[in-house]
């Protein structure tokens, strides 16, 4: 994207602002691989524009409270490869509140803070947009979770990390369940939707998926494992999302149906740190490279996704009326290969 100083007026909400110096960087929520990656590209690129930059600590918290700091190229430095986020993030429901809104314009004002971008999930996404709306601070948004559940782009920075860090974990699982000729039920994360069980399942050759979005029979998933012992298979894994209800209730209730003894595994935080993979530091750096060239152009109130590997601009008022759909058609692969 061509970057264009200078002459533009970023136009959102009540406020207009002629001309960008400063912005903030902020990573609110749950962290997610990448988005060290994601601030760096933000830091240098708002530096090579001549913006300063300024990184908020502890997510909205932080920006409620004036944990606000300089930046420089060297603050970013030996962080590309580095998991979770250096700013630290915290969950703050208070910022539902008008009231901590209002805090977080006064700390950025007091500053000099024309605009913000934030790097995060759904409910960050959410959250920016109200801010937006009500104090008329340009903001950008960089989608950064490992659910992949945020519409306008087809990967979040994070997703992809996490997807591999669990399928190596249900490698090594397999391994084992088919020394004992075991079945295994393995919870991966995904509070409201199944793209990472999904994603890993299709992968990981699991033999049954589970998945909040589409509503499954345990009896049925009794019947496929019987069915395959009858062939001879060796082991059996079912995938689960976190949101598809209690592990140990689903595993006792396979077990009664099956009459053997059922184990189970909750990969759980792991799939949220570690080193980010190329693909999740690759859509960093340009996902965050895009957040603040648009801002610079005059371009806010934005999601910065990748569709088919470009990056694109979706109105965020527009994207967090939509939802984003699982892909049953990768259901369908995965259920047929595992029969
Ligand atoms: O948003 C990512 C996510 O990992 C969800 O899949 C999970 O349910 C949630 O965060 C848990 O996060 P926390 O414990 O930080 O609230």
């Amino acid at each position: 994207m061509a970057a264009k100083r200078g002459k533009s007026k970023v136009v959102s909400g009540k406020k207009k602002i002629e001309k960008i110096r400063s912005i903030a960087v902020v990573t609110p929520g749950g962290d997610a691989p990448g988005m060290n990656t994601a601030i760096r590209a933000v830091v240098r690129t708002a530096i090579y524009h001549g913006l300063n930059v300024w990184g908020v600590e502890k997510g909205w918290y932080g920006a409620m409270n004036g944990l606000i700091k300089e930046m420089n190229a060297k603050s970013v430095s030996g962080i590309i490869n580095k998991g979770g986020t250096i700013l630290h993030t915290r969950r703050t429901p208070e910022f539902n509140e008008k009231k901590s809104r209002k805090m977080t314009y006064n700390e950025l004002r007091l500053r000099g803070i024309d605009a913000l971008v934030v790097i995060g999930g759904d409910g960050s996404m959410k959250s920016s947009y109200r801010f937006m709306q009500e104090y008329g601070v340009p903001v950008n948004v960089i989608p950064a979770s490992i659910d992949n559940d945020i519409p306008g782009t087809d990967f979040t920075i994070g997703f992809d990390t996490a997807v591999n860090t669990a399928l190596e974990a249900i490698d090594k699982i397999r391994d084992t369940a088919t020394s004992h000729e075991r079945v295994f039920v393995v919870e991966v994360m995904g509070r409201h939707n199944g793209f990472i069980a999904l994603d890993v399942g299709l992968s990981a050759g699991a033999e049954a998926i589970l998945i909040p979005e589409v509503k499954y029979d345990i009896t049925q998933v009794a019947r496929q494992i019987k069915l395959g012992q009858e062939r001879g298979k060796e082991s059996f894994i079912i995938v689960m999302a976190e949101g598809c209800g209690d592990l140990a209730r689903i595993s006792h209730k396979l077990a009664d149906l099956l009459n053997i003894e059922v184990r189970v595994s909750k990969l759980g935080y792991v799939q949220r740190g570690g080193t980010p993979s190329s693909l999740s530091r690759e859509l960093a750096c340009k996902l965050g490279a895009a957040s603040v060239e648009a801002l610079v152009e005059g371009k806010s109130g934005y999601l910065i996704g990748s569709i088919s590997d470009r990056v694109c601009l979706f109105p965020i008022k527009k994207i967090i009326k939509t939802k984003r759909a699982i892909d049953m058609e990768h259901l369908r692969i995965a259920n047929m290969l595992a029969s």
